[in-house]
Order: structure tokens, then sequence, then C-alpha cells
């Protein structure tokens, strides 16, 4: 399923809401890429790239936290680290059912919707003032 970003998800942070914007496109390639059956190899590579730009896109966030003296900045690496310790396992594992790119699909489809949509909202209108 195409997912969009919409207005709702804006933190009215520029360069979080663009990277943000990158992920969900990033997302709908692996996915089109997983419907149309493209091979393995092409979807370890846009998984790898989409795991990479993630954790880019964190480090932008957690310096802006950082800078800020963010007050729920805590909280919200916790989730960033969740997010790599399932993605080592979808790295090392990756014979296993559930890091299968179709269920690897599934998990970023949930957790970066329901993140951006909860803690990176949370984290924009703090940093907004
Ligand atoms: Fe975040």
């Amino acid at each position: 399923m195409t997912i969009y970003w919409f207005e709702d998800l804006a933190t009215g942070i520029p360069d979080v809401d663009a990277q943000h914007q990158d992920l969900i496109a990033m997302i709908n390639e692996l996915d089109e890429a997983i419907a149309t059956r493209q091979g393995i190899s092409r979807l370890s590579q846009l998984t790898d790239g989409l795991i990479l730009y993630a954790r880019h896109h964190f480090a932008t966030e957690e310096r802006l936290m950082a800078e800020s003296g963010y007050r729920y900045m805590a909280e919200h690496l916790k989730e960033h680290e969740q997010f790599g310790e399932r993605v080592m396992a979808i790295a090392f594992e990756s014979d296993a059912p559930e890091n299968h790119p179709r269920a690897v699909s599934e998990f970023l489809h949930k957790w970066l919707i329901e993140h951006i949509g909860t803690v990176d909202k949370l984290m924009g209108e703090c940093l907004a003032g």
C-alpha cells in the first residue's frame, strides 16, 4: 500500500519534514520492488539504503534535540535505539521469516508513521517553543 506524507505529520522543522518525505518515498520504492518481484539483491539494496538513510535522519533529529536541550530527548532516543536493534536483527538474520522484505516493509510502515505521528510531532511542537 502506497503511503503518503500528509500535513498532520508535519513537525514544522523543514529538514526533518523533508527527510520524513524522503523516507516515505523510499518505503514506497521498496514496496514497488516487492510487488513487481524484483530480485533479492535489489530488495536488499533498497532495504539497506532505507536503513542507512533512517540513521542519518535520526542523527539530524538528535542533533536538533541536543542543541535545544529538549526535555523528552531520553524517551525519543529510546525509540531510535529500538529501531536500531530491530535493524541489526534484519541485517544479521536476513534469512529469518520475520526479516523477509515484506515483513521489513510492514515494520517500516508501522514504525515510521507511528513515530513521526507521535514523538516526532511532539518534538516539533516543543522545539518551536
Ligand atoms: Fe524521531
